[in-house]
């Protein structure tokens, strides 16, 4: 606490609410943003309690090399949150739009955590549970319980399309190699699907998605099973991460795996003058595949 760290993407939901519970605790926030010119993504950020006078937004591109240098240099903490959240089936050239940001943009953070070395003392990135669970691997039994150990197959993810994941897994893999080799001090986060408060004045994929399912029924996965997590949780861990010298490695960071059909009965139940649209019968199928 009181210490200077770095927050990267934090217009972003959940780099927001990290940029919030930071400057909550003391800490002095260097937070990137796209563009310093675009009010709509910042004023939510200036209005934060602390941020008169240790909040400090600072322009950086992730395909930018170099881009992030500043923003890291004499940074106890770097927190990497930058990266496309955009789902797989809308990205219409998922190689620029979701892998080279996404890779290359972690790579660009680490570059410039290396060259300010010794002050960056951990860098804490947000992975995501999607480098996890796409193994390709046929599906264990559903008492088997998803964790730290499991990895994403690259070649699996882009066969079936699944483009996010895939942006996700190489940038967490690219993020390993490159700190394993330079003597970074790395840990990672992979939350599942993030939902809560919004502290931006607009809607991003998962709020916007969690939105669709309650006024048209649509869940935002085939199988309908969701791993919600509460973005304040989600910041929480970052922190922790961050703050406990004896935190390492890999952790996932799920609350509930429920299916859209108990999410919508819980909305329902906690705003019963909400008119939910009706559900089809196909949700109400568990497929064991997901449930884990
Ligand atoms: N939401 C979830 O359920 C979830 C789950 C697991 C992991 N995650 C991970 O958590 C992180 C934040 O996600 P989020 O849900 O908070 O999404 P978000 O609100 O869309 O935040 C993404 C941030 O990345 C920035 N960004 C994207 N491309 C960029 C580029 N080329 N240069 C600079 N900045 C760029 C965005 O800036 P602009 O606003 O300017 O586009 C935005 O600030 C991501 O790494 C995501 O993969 C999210």
């Amino acid at each position: 606490m009181g210490a200077t760290v770095c927050v990267t993407g934090a217009s972003g939901y959940i780099a927001s609410w990290l940029v919030k519970l930071l400057l909550r605790r003391g800490y002095t926030v260097r937070a990137t943003v796209r563009d310093l010119g675009d009010s709509g993504k910042i004023e939510h950020l200036k209005t934060l309690q602390g941020a008169d006078q240790r909040l400090h937004l600072i322009q950086a591109s992730l395909t930018e090399e170099g881009s992030f240098d500043s923003a890291v240099r004499g940074c106890e903490y770097v927190f990497h949150l930058a990266s496309p959240v955009l789902a797989s089936s809308s990205a219409s050239d998922p190689q620029r739009q979701l892998v080279e940001p996404a890779v290359n943009g972690t790579l660009n953070v680490l570059k410039s955590c290396a060259g300010a070395a010794p002050s960056v003392k951990r860098v804490i990135l947000t992975a995501s549970i999607s480098s996890v669970i796409y193994t390709g691997k046929p599906s264990s039994p559903p008492d088997v319980p998803i964790d730290e150990t499991w990895h994403s197959d690259p070649e699996f993810c882009a066969s079936n399309g699944e483009f996010y994941p895939l942006s996700k897994t190489l940038a967490e893999q690219a993020a390993w190699k490159f700190s394993s080799e330079n003597d970074i001090d790395l840990v990672t986060i992979h939350p599942g699907f993030v939902i809560g408060p919004v502290l931006q004045p607009y809607l991003t994929l998962t709020p916007k998605s969690m939105l669709k399912l309650i006024t048209e029924g649509k869940p935002f996965f085939p199988t309908g099973i969701y791993r919600f997590v509460d973005v304040r949780d989600v910041a929480t861990a970052h922190i922790l991460a961050a703050e406990n010298p004896e935190a390492r490695g890999r952790y996932c960071v799920v609350s509930r795996v429920i299916h859209s059909s108990e999410a919508l009965a819980i909305v329902k139940q906690t705003f019963p003058s909400l008119h939910l649209p009706p559900m089809s019968f196909g949700w109400w199928c568990y497929s064991s595949a997901g449930v884990s």
